[in-house]
């Protein structure tokens, strides 16, 4: 049985400064190799078997839009506005009106709160971009690597979408905001995890279940978080393809798991582990920090203490929580992932809606072309 300190590199799961420690070295390369250990699959047997993948390609087609023409990008924005107006409603954003007597934060002016707004905006959305890179290349891969035809089909679908996906976010941070932040060192583990593992489940795992549920509650809080009508559009345009991508992983996965073994499927939940708490790792922003001249370790505790940053930090995991569930993950053997989520703080979401049963709902894409042509 695997420990902590073999999962994740600590043994306690909260150990600040051992996440701390982890941080980019190399931020100043502009190409990150990983190695690819996987077998490229060839499969002759052109039948179409399975209907819930063939119904998910055939919504593929019709939902896909152009991040050019269906975005409306002479929209101005205003980053110091939209900084101010999210800043209340975000934990470590700062209230001005709390008492900073004796914290880093004691001697900050209304400017340098502002400026904390607009460095956090700029990080979240350069880790969105860097992740749907991530997405595109995990997919690119499952092309390769799944046997079933259905399924290369499928996410030949979801390369595209990611590459839009990269796109809208390149684009919405290099014309609307002010400058990217290299990709955070937690993520980048994850992602490198993910993408050297030669068994073809496990990038389903890491990419549609973990990172993409996340990354689907996290467009959605900031969906409703944000007044700004652009981000909002583009948001509410990524989260429609998103719930297609974790759905496709859910449906694939739930037919793979029948047949693993006790012993195989464990290894599935500590994949599931650790991926989430690196996930929740990176959303300390340790670099938005360092960025704004204050050591990490100071401030932290005090983020930290935020009475709604549970509530925040949970809500990310809303969608994660029901798919692993649905895939039997959340007690198969002993239970082992279901007391590892009880320990994260977030198995209360294990009922909430799975996504293999929610993209259809989510699908704006078509909605907004129904009423277009009515
Ligand atoms: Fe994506
Ligand atoms: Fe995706």
């Amino acid at each position: 049985m695997a420990t902590n300190f073999e999962i994740l590199g600590r043994e306690n799961v909260d150990d600040l400064e051992a996440i701390l420690s982890v941080s980019n070295t190399d931020v100043d390369a502009v190409v990150h190799a990983v190695k690819v250990e996987a077998d490229a699959l060839f499969n002759w047997d052109y039948t179409r078997s399975r209907p819930s993948l063939i119904k998910l390609y055939e919504k593929a087609k019709t939902s896909q839009w152009n991040a050019e023409t269906d975005l409306d990008w002479s929209i101005e924005v205003d980053q110091a506005e939209v900084a101010m107006a999210n800043q209340a409603n975000i934990p470590g954003g700062g209230a001005a009106d709390q008492d900073m007597t004796g914290t880093p934060f004691e001697s900050w002016t209304e400017d340098d709160w502002v400026q904390l707004g607009i460095e956090m905006q700029n990080w979240m959305l350069s880790q969105f971009m860097h992740g749907e890179q991530g997405a595109l290349i995990c997919t690119a891969q499952i092309v390769e690597t799944v046997p079933w035809i259905d399924a290369k089909y499928y996410a030949a679908t979801q390369v595209m979408d990611e590459a839009r996906h990269v796109e809208v976010f390149a684009k919405y941070l290099d014309t609307k905001l002010s400058g990217h932040y290299p990709i955070n060192a937690h993520l980048r583990l994850l992602l490198d995890d993910i993408i050297s593992d030669s068994r073809w489940d496990m990038t389903y795992l890491g990419m549609q279940i973990m990172v993409e549920g996340l990354a689907l509650a996290a467009f959605g809080f900031m969906h409703q978080l944000t007044a700004e009508p652009l981000l909002k559009k583009l948001l509410r345009y990524v989260m429609s393809d998103e719930a297609r991508h974790v759905a496709f992983g859910v449906l694939s996965l739930q037919e793979y798991y029948t047949e693993l073994t006790t012993p195989e499927i464990r290894e599935r939940q500590e994949f599931a582990f650790e991926a989430a708490v690196r996930m929740r790792d990176r959303f300390l922003q340790q670099e938005v920090w360092e960025r704004m001249g204050i050591d990490p370790k100071e401030v932290l505790p005090l983020v930290l203490a935020d009475e709604r940053r549970p509530m925040f930090q949970a809500v990310l995991f809303s969608k994660i929580v029901p798919n692993c569930k649905k895939l039997g993950l959340l007690d198969a053997g002993d239970g082992w992932l279901r007391d590892r989520f009880t320990e994260l703080g977030v198995i209360q979401f294990e009922d909430w809606t799975d996504t293999g049963e929610e993209y259809a709902m989510l699908d704006e894409v078509s909605k907004d072309r129904e009423a277009q042509s009515a």
